[in-house]
Order: structure tokens, then sequence, then C-alpha cells
């Protein structure tokens, strides 16, 4: 299964997107919350029930010791979103921006263990990155979580169909080529998420920005609301269009990202990891922090 990521040039929707993927995967699924700006979504759909002893945060303490505890303490820090069966969980985000920092070096390694969850454990990996922040023509080591976005599968970038939208993503674009293909899996594995909001169609999107649209979201006001402030589901809301829609999307990435990995496959497969192998088992037995 794919890991992808996704990221935007301003707050257009990027944290409901990837709530939307992660409840409407066909498979379980898997979010990382990993906006360095703070996570939305213990404040927000989960409102009342996570405290902040779980999360992020508490990884960077972890990694420090070693991979094994990291891998460890994941898992006990993945919560689940779909009451306790366990099939869909998020790994909630920072609490507080000031936390970011601490969470450079562990980057890396937590993006070893996203992949694990991804090709061992057969998870679809979402991530939400937030908003890039650029300097000088490369993705901010503190304000971005830079490695996540460099081994991805596929990095999204979330757009609505707006002049202001679009604006401000042209910046990005080519910038981000240019890191994926010099640190990354390459700039194939970017492409564009269409929030649709606003007079541009997908074709204009991707011909304004030079990207691909891989996939759309509708406008779903009522699910889009649920998915940001919690409480109670709106009436039909596993039918409604913006999770009808995210399942089509995540079966498209996946397609996108199986494609790729037959494209490199001339090059050395990955590492296998097998000190993370104990978060398969813990996995396999608990369903997240409340499992
Ligand atoms: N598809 C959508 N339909 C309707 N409203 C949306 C949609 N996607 C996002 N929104 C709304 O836009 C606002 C910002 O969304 P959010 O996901 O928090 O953005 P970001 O994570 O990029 O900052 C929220 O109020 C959210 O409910
Ligand atoms: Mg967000």
């Amino acid at each position: 299964m794919p890991v992808t990521c996704i990221a935007s040039a301003k707050s257009c929707g990027v944290t409901t997107a990837a709530l939307a993927l992660t409840l409407a995967s066909a498979r379980p699924s898997l979010l990382a919350e990993c906006d360095p700006a703070g996570g939305t979504i213990r404040a927000g759909l989960l409102t009342g029930q996570v405290s902040a002893g779980y999360g992020l945060y508490h990884l960077a303490a972890a990694e420090r010791v070693g991979h094994a505890e990291l891998a460890n303490a994941f898992a006990s820090h993945l919560w689940p979103l779909d009451g306790q069966t366990g099939h869909r969980k998020v790994l909630p985000g920072l609490t507080d921006p000031a936390q970011a920092a601490a969470l450079s070096r562990t980057w890396p390694a937590l993006s070893d263990v996203l992949h694990v969850m991804a090709e061992s454990a057969g998870h679809d990996v979402f991530i939400d990155a937030g908003r890039l922040a650029l300097e000088a023509g490369h993705l901010h080591p503190t304000l971005t979580p830079a490695p996540l976005l460099h081994k991805a599968d596929v990095v999204l970038i979330a757009v609505r169909g707006t002049e202001q939208s679009l604006t401000l993503a042209r910046h990005l674009i080519r910038p981000l080529r240019t890191e994926l293909d010099e640190h990354g899996t390459g700039a194939d594995a970017l492409g564009l998420l269409l929030i649709e909001d606003g007079p541009f169609r997908s074709h204009q999107v991707a011909e304004a920005l030079q990207a691909p649209v891989l996939a759309a979201l509708p406008w779903d006001l009522d699910t889009a609301t649920y998915l940001t402030t919690g409480g109670k589901p709106p009436r039909g809301f596993a039918r409604s269009p913006l999770l009808r829609y995210a399942r089509t999307a995540t079966e498209e990435f996946g397609a996108i990202a199986a494609r790729r990995k037959v494209r490199q496959q001339p090059h050395p497969a990955p590492p296998s990891h097998p000190q993370l192998s104990g978060i398969l088992d813990r996995l396999a037995n608990r369903g997240g922090a409340r499992g």
C-alpha cells in the first residue's frame, strides 16, 4: 500500500482531505498528523477524546533511545478513528508549534515506520504535512517535515480551484519537483489534489500549475464541517460525496504508487526493517491507544 503525503501552500483543506481519505479507504488505514504548525484533529474531529499525553510529540524522545523504542511508542500513540475495530487509526499531531523543532531529527525514522506500516502491514498511509514553507528554494528544515515528503510514494499539493489558491501554489511546484528529484523518489511522485471550490476545473488547474491533478474532492460542507469540528456525524456520512470521491481517490493513489514502483524496479530495493517488526506484533494485538 502507498504512503501518500498531502501538503499545501496555504490552508485549503489538507486535514479534511487526509481524514476523508483515511476514513474512506477500502483497506486498513493510518493518518499521521505531521503538520509542524500543530495538529487540529485532537481539538476537532476527536474533541474531548485524546489527551495531550498521546501523539506525535512523544515520539521524539523515543527516537532518541532507538528505532525499536520509536516503533513501540508509535504503536502505543495511535488512536482509533473507527471505534473499537482498529482498522483506521490516527497519530494525533503536535499541540504546540514550538514542539516542531524537537521532531526535526525524528522524521527520517518515523518515515521508515510509516513505510513498514504501508509495505509490510498493508496499511493505506496518509501524512498531513500541513502548509509548506520554503527557504532558499528548499523545504524548510524545521517548518516542514521534509524527510516525510522525500520518501512518500505520492506527494499531493492540495489546491482549491480559485485564483488565490493557484497563485500561491504556483511558487511551490518547481522547487518541490527539484527537491523530489534531488532528495526524494523522483519528481513524478508529485501531483495535485483539487478541492472543488471556485471556478477552475481540473484541466485548468493542471495547466495553470503544470502538474497533473491526481484526484478531485467535492465541496461538501456538511461532511467537511463534521471532519473539522467533530460531534455527531451527518446523516449518510459514509455515503457522502466527500467520502465517495475520497474512496475513488485512494484507489487512484494506489495505482499510481504501484506504477511508480514498477518503473523504479531497476534500482535496489529499500532496506528491510527487521528492527521495526515489533510494531507489527503490537498492532496485530491491539487497535491503538484505546484498543
Ligand atoms: N471539501 C470540502 N468541502 C467543504 N469545506 C471544506 C472542504 N475541505 C475543507 N473544508 C473546510 O475548509 C476549512 C479548512 O480545512 P482544513 O482541512 O482544516 O485545512 P488545512 O488543513 O489545509 O488548514 C475547514 O473549515 C474545513 O471544514
Ligand atoms: Mg490542517
